[in-house]
């Protein structure tokens, strides 16, 4: 049998009209512009504000343009990853939300948990089950509704974080292109520097955790960054080396979106141009797990079938990866 290897054969996406930008928030907390752009990069953030929308939601308009794209049967998708930290509910799955409201019933779905390399890990994935030969097309869909546990009134945290989801989806090929390579890590060092303290069964709510401000992000930026910057650059550097792409025929790098000064890192220790690097973290902020796939949305126009490229990430637990992906298709 001929070898079998995962494409991502579109993409769809949606973020929320509502524009966070750094003005309004520099009335909400003490911060300003000059401050969040210079040490992080984001100009404005897109926020769901409308009561009882949750991130099934977004990631139900992302499936739905992915589908309409691809001309796909929503019968005929036969499993559906959603990569998120901030589902619906704690039960049942948001995957499973997903899966109702669009009628994909022949499918699976279950949600994937590895916060901001989720959607990576959810691709690795889909990409095994592609090259088993049991599956033919998987949704990985990257959703997050991260204003949701954002503490509006904490300087440090909520100018980071925006709204999103984008979705792929991923088919088999025998052509030399997808899902080419891939390191993942998870070290268990991260729950001191970036995690929710309460609303888990360690400690559910009450009204103590509720008093004591227990369930918002709670990051501790500096250590985060150094752990995020030597990761994220040594993977990247090692699924190149491994691959023999270099600054010549590495089309694109795709970092996750947390800070511009992470990203720059990264190029750098890739010797590549920032011309070479996908960022649009100045329009969403950190998407969390929805961050890779909303920039393959905003960017494949510009993606050529053949294009190495190499998706990298960073997140709480700490989780963090990156992958050689050989583009699959033009842009129509
Ligand atoms: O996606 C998951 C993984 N997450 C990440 O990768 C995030 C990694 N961390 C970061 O991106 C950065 O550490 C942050 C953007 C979170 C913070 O940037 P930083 O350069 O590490 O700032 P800092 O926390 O060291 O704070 C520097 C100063 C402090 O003031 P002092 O102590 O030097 O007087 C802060 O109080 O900046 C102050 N500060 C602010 N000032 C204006 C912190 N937040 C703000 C703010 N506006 N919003």
């Amino acid at each position: 049998m001929e070898k079998l290897n995962a494409i991502i054969t579109g993409v769809g996406g949606f973020v929320p009209e509502y524009v966070l930008n750094n003005e309004e928030l520099s009335r909400m907390v003490d911060t300003n512009d000059e401050w969040i752009m210079s040490r992080v990069g984001i100009k404005e953030r897109r926020i769901l504000n409308e009561e009882g929308l949750g991130t099934s939601y977004m990631a139900r308009k992302a499936v739905k343009q992915l589908l309409a794209k691809t001309d796909t049967d929503p019968l005929s998708v036969e499993a559906v990853i959603v990569a998120t930290t901030t589902p619906d509910y704690h039960f049942p799955s948001t995957s499973s939300i997903l899966i109702g409201k669009l009628g994909m019933t022949n499918a699976f779905a279950f949600d994937l948990q590895a916060a901001c390399s989720g959607f990576m890990f959810a691709m690795d994935q889909a990409a095994s089950m592609i090259q088993s030969g049991r599956y033919k097309k998987i949704v990985v869909c990257g959703a997050e509704k991260m204003s949701s546990m954002v503490d509006y009134t904490d300087r440090s945290t909520c100018p980071l974080f925006g709204d999103g989801a984008a979705a792929v989806l991923v088919e088999p090929t025998t052509d030399d292109l997808g899902w080419k390579d891939s390191i993942l890590r998870t070290d268990g060092k991260g729950l001191p520097f970036l995690c929710m303290k309460a609303g888990g069964s360690a400690f559910p709510p009450s009204y103590y955790t509720v008093d004591h401000r227990m369930h918002y992000v709670h990051q501790e930026g500096r250590t985060v960054f150094k752990y995020a910057v030597t990761n994220m650059s040594e993977l990247s550097a090692t699924i190149a080396e491994r691959n023999g792409l270099t600054k010549d025929n590495l089309a694109y790098v795709l970092p996750h979106q947390a800070n511009i000064r992470i990203i720059e890192a990264v190029a750098n220790r890739l010797e590549l141009p920032m011309e070479k690097v996908l960022v649009n973290i100045q329009r969403y902020g950190n998407t969390s797990g929805a961050s890779i796939p909303l920039a393959l949305w905003d960017f494949e126009r510009q993606l050529k079938k053949g294009d190495n490229l190499i998706l990298t990430a960073f997140g709480a637990g700490f989780t963090y990866g990156a992958a050689y992906l050989k583009w699959a298709y033009d842009a129509k």
